[in-house]
């Protein structure tokens, strides 16, 4: 193969690999087997949080073998920053009805806990069946309000990553890895 198909542009910029590639794959493949098996006879009705949640629930999605529906909703809350700006807004919600569905809602972090719990707010006054949260990844230790995801692929610690739907500024979500920016690439102002 020549050596243009084997560096990945964009991994430069990494500082370090948190979650590589073939542990997203292998964990992504046990994900999928845990979720069908807590829905072992009925539908899912797949809700993503994009963009950040877009490559794994793509990926996740091929790995649960259950009937599902797929919809999608956009969420702001990080502007170009690397630290949550205030609240989170629903910029765009669903477009399918929920109503006594199963709903399995995919996000790509679960870090001060502020979006999920706004988002299963909005779900829950929509009186769905059941709802049930998947991250990617679980900053613990940076939560600000009480929410624990029912699924979750990784633990990591308190870093500012990219990668695999991850974005600084719109950047980076193609990585096939998670990883931590170099420390002069977090607040370059010509970004914004
Ligand atoms: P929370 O509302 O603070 O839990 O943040 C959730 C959202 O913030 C995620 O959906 C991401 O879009 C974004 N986010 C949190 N931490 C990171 C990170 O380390 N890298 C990129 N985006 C992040
Ligand atoms: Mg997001």
């Amino acid at each position: 193969m020549p050596a243009t198909n084997v560096v990945v542009p964009g991994i430069q910029d990494l500082e370090e690999i948190i979650v590589s590639e073939s542990m997203i794959k292998r964990r992504v493949r046990k994900l999928g087997e845990e979720i069908a098996a807590a829905y072992p006879d009925e539908e899912i009705t797949v809700v993503a949080i994009i963009n950040g949640a877009l490559l794994f629930a793509a990926d996740l999605l091929r790995e649960i073998r259950r009937p599902i529906r797929l919809d999608c909703i956009r969420v702001s809350s990080y502007r170009n920053e690397t630290r949550s700006a205030g609240k989170p807004e629903i910029v765009h919600s669903l477009t399918i009805d929920i109503a006594n569905r199963h709903v399995l809602l995919i996000d790509d972090i679960l870090d001060t806990g502020k979006t999920l719990s706004v988002v299963v707010k909005l779900i829950k006054k929509l009186n769905p069946a059941s709802v049930k949260t998947c991250v990617l990844l679980d900053k613990k230790g940076r939560r600000e309000v009480d929410f624990e995801a029912d699924f979750v692929g990784f633990p990591i610690p308190d870093q500012f990553v990219v990668g695999y739907g991850l974005d600084f500024a719109e950047r980076y979500r193609n990585l096939p890895c998670v990883g931590v920016l170099k420390p002069h690439l977090q607040n370059p102002p010509e970004w914004r």
